[in-house]
């Protein structure tokens, strides 16, 4: 689908990737960039319609759809990251990412899918991660959430076929953001990362897998899992 003209709405817009990707999508030419986040007034990014959307709250994602009817690209972008283990971490914590990755981006998915079958199509862009298919304790409750929201990528671009409305995924390793503050060792530019992601939208790609990190995890999936987890065997 082509950037310039659409109109689109991104998630989580008020910072990070969300807000690169607002200002990515102004900047090929969208007609209309709606930047949604839990707090409009934390939008600062000139050109954007600001709009109030928690994915967790299905109210506020009807009163978002209300308001936004000529939608023609999705992007899925908001996120948490509690650094809850499965076993150690509480289940408040472990359920707040399952909320968010997971039926966050399911509930807006849903509302919005009729929006874009009404506009043409469209597209969808889910924001998933390296952790979509690899874990580590620290990161386990996230993992989870993101291998589940790459099921419901997958099972979505097949349920959206029919009405033409297309489905990509970006699989990214750590970005210089807020989620990844503490962490230390390379990151990734995010501006860099919305730019590839929506390379791939323009090119109508089902997967873009924007760094190393995310190649070689996807590439090592095809091996004995000993090898992306050495320490089972060691
Ligand atoms: N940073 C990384 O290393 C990395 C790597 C791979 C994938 N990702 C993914 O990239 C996406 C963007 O993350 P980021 O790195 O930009 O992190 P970030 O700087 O922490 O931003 C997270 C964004 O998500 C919003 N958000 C959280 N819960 C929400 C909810 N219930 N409803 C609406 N918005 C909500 C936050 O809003 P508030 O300001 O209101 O909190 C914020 O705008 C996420 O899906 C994340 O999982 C990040």
């Amino acid at each position: 689908m082509e950037i310039a003209g659409a109109v689109a709405l991104v998630t989580g817009a008020n910072r990070g990737l969300g807000r690169r990707f607002a200002a990515a999508l102004l900047e090929r030419g969208a007609a209309k960039v709606y930047a949604a986040a839990r707090n409009p007034e934390s939008i600062d990014l000139p050109g954007v319609v600001p709009l109030r959307l928690d994915v967790t709250d299905p109210a506020s994602i009807r009163d978002a759809a209300a308001v936004t009817s000529d939608v023609t690209l999705l992007v899925n972008n908001a996120g948490s990251s509690t650094g809850a283990s499965l076993l150690g971490g509480s289940l408040e914590d472990i359920r707040l990412e399952m909320d968010t990755h997971y039926f966050g981006t399911l509930a807006v998915t849903r509302e919005f899918a009729p929006v874009l079958e009404r506009n043409g199509g469209g597209a969808v862009l889910n924001v998933l991660s390296v952790l979509s298919w690899f874990t580590a304790p620290q990161v386990a409750a996230y993992s989870a959430a993101k291998s589940a929201a790459w099921s419901l990528t997958n099972a979505l671009r097949l349920e959206l076929a029919p009405q033409k409305t297309q489905v990509t995924a970006l699989h990214v390793g750590y970005m210089d953001t807020d989620m990844a503050k503490h962490v230390e060792g390379p990151k990734v530019d995010p501006a860099v990362v919305a730019g590839l992601a929506l390379d791939g939208v323009e090119e109508g790609r089902f997967e873009v897998l924007a760094d190393d990190a995310s190649r070689n995890v996807r590439a090592g999936l095809a091996g004995d899992l000993s090898g992306l987890y050495p320490a089972l065997v060691s």
